[in-house]
């Protein structure tokens, strides 16, 4: 039986770990051939491993040394697959800065550092992958945001020091636009851009960053009052790179067991 996404050729970058690797596992029992594109490469190894434990070799994934944040990586990565995979059907775009993020960091360097991987790596990339989609004139783009850009609470309350640099809901923010405006210039090549915003999510980035003690905090604030776990967030994934979605373009879907419920 053949899956959903069978035969597409899909880049995941960050797959490593944590939900672009749920991301990849998903695809791949859907009949899809993923590059992991991931700058750890301890990371993308132990991945590779644990992926050929469940039968898949290197006819279905490979992994590209990529700095997303970095021109000649991104593009390296896109000539990669072609070469390897013939093509490009799907770019996800799921790699951030978020296992190592500094949230008390408020200086403008690290500012640009943050926007760097987390928006301007989106961007590289899509850039890289895009025109080999428009020449097939087919393709799916899709981006990682995050509940966390909804968030206007999260910012420090009480007396005021400094304005707060807030970088990784920025850049989330910022990759909502990203899709919109991708989107509506890619949309004549019939290559769509959509965007996904998890809710917390029980990855292994998750667990260093959010307390244990607040996450039932967390789940409370919920619809589903249930934690997030990666799988949860894959079918979101599969329906925007399938054919189901061929007419949806520039839309953010929030999979955060209704926290956020923008819109
Ligand atoms: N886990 C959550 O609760 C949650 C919630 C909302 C959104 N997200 C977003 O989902 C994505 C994955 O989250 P996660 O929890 O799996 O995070 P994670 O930090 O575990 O995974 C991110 C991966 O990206 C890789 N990476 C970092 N910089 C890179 C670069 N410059 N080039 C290539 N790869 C790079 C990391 O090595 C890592 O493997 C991120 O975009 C994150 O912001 C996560």
């Amino acid at each position: 039986m053949s899956g959903r996404l069978q035969d597409r050729v899909a880049i995941i970058t960050g797959a490593g770990q944590g939900i672009g690797l749920a991301y990849t596992k998903r695809f791949l029992a859907e009949g899809a051939k993923v590059v992991i594109a991931e700058i750890d490469v301890e990371r993308a190894r132990k991945a590779l491993t644990h992926l050929a434990e469940l039968g898949y070799g290197g006819d279905r994934v490979q992994f590209q040394k990529t700095d997303i944040s970095d021109e000649d990586s991104a593009n390296a990565c896109a000539t990669a697959t072609v070469d390897w995979f013939g093509t490009i059907d799907i770019l996800v775009n799921n790699a951030a800065l978020y296992y190592d993020i500094d949230n008390e960091n408020n200086s403008f360097e690290y500012l640009q550092q943050v926007f760097k991987v987390n928006l301007h790596g989106a961007w590289l990339m899509a850039r890289a992958c895009a025109p080999v989609m428009v020449e097939r004139g087919r393709g799916r783009i899709i981006n990682q945001s995050s509940a966390a850009a909804y968030l206007y609470q999260l910012p420090p309350m009480g007396e005021f020091k400094e304005v707060g640099a807030f970088s990784y809901s920025q850049t989330k923010w910022g990759i909502i636009g990203l899709t919109k405006f991708l989107a509506a210039q890619l949309g004549p090549f019939n290559v769509t851009v959509n965007c996904i915003a998890p809710g917390v999510t029980m990855t292994e980035a998750t667990k260093k960053i959010v307390p244990e003690e607040f996450m039932p905090f967390v789940t409370m604030m919920t619809a589903m009052k249930k934690e997030l776990q990666p799988e949860d967030i894959t079918g979101a994934a599969v329906f925007f790179a399938s054919d189901d979605a061929a007419m949806i373009t520039g839309q953010v879907l929030c999979v955060d067991g209704g926290g956020a419920m923008p819109g």
